[in-house]
């Protein structure tokens, strides 16, 4: 499936961006990612990650997680991913449908690339326990798949793992 917000494919990467090369592109779970947290029942997800440009010095992503088993659609996110001009300090500015938007800042070495929440806001109503505080890590492994682990810290746990998943490229 080609992502809504994709760029066209004669667009050149802005130069900015050739770090973050290795990300760009259309991703889905292999086998279903695995999700747990102390206060949770652990559950199976399959997910399709999209990251595209258009030649602007920003990542535009989408992610979009399904149950498992029913394929019901779950948790979303999207947004854009900046890196600092010659450096290797990358930003995610991100909106969930849970009612949380967040900017995430952290480091890339190589293709290993650790993320932790910079500011974070929600609505009003949102679902409780809150998430104060998240760690997020994606690294392209040496078969050429993609990793995701994302921790968290909520009003009642300290940090723990909330989800595992690796993608194989869709396109
Ligand atoms: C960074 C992204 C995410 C954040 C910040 C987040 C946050 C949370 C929080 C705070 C809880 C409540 C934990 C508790 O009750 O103690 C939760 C539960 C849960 N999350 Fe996530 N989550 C994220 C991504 C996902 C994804 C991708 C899925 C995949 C389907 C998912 C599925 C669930 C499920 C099934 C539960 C338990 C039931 C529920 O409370 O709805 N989450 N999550």
């Amino acid at each position: 499936m080609e992502c809504p917000a994709s760029s066209a494919a004669s667009v050149e990467l802005n130069p900015v961006l050739h770090p973050l090369n290795w990300l760009l592109g259309n991703w889905e779970s292999d086998i279903p990612g695995e999700g747990t947290f102390p206060t949770i029942k652990p559950f199976r997800y399959t997910e399709k990650l999209y990251f595209s440009h258009v030649g602007q010095p920003v990542i535009n992503f989408m992610f979009n997680a399904f149950n498992a088993e029913s394929k019901k659609p779950m948790h979303r996110e999207c947004g854009f991913i900046r890196i600092q001009p010659g450096t290797n300090k990358v930003a995610f500015m991100i909106a969930q449908n849970s009612g949380l938007v967040e900017i995430e800042e952290g480091e890339l070495t190589g293709n290993h690339l650790k993320l932790q929440t910079e500011k974070l806001a929600r609505i009003s109503f949102a679902k409780e326990p809150h998430v104060q505080q998240i760690c997020r890590v994606f690294q392209l492994l040496p078969d050429g798949k993609l990793e995701q682990t994302v921790t968290m810290v909520t009003d009642n746990q300290p940090l723990s793992q909330h989800l595992h998943i690796t993608y194989r490229r869709s396109s």
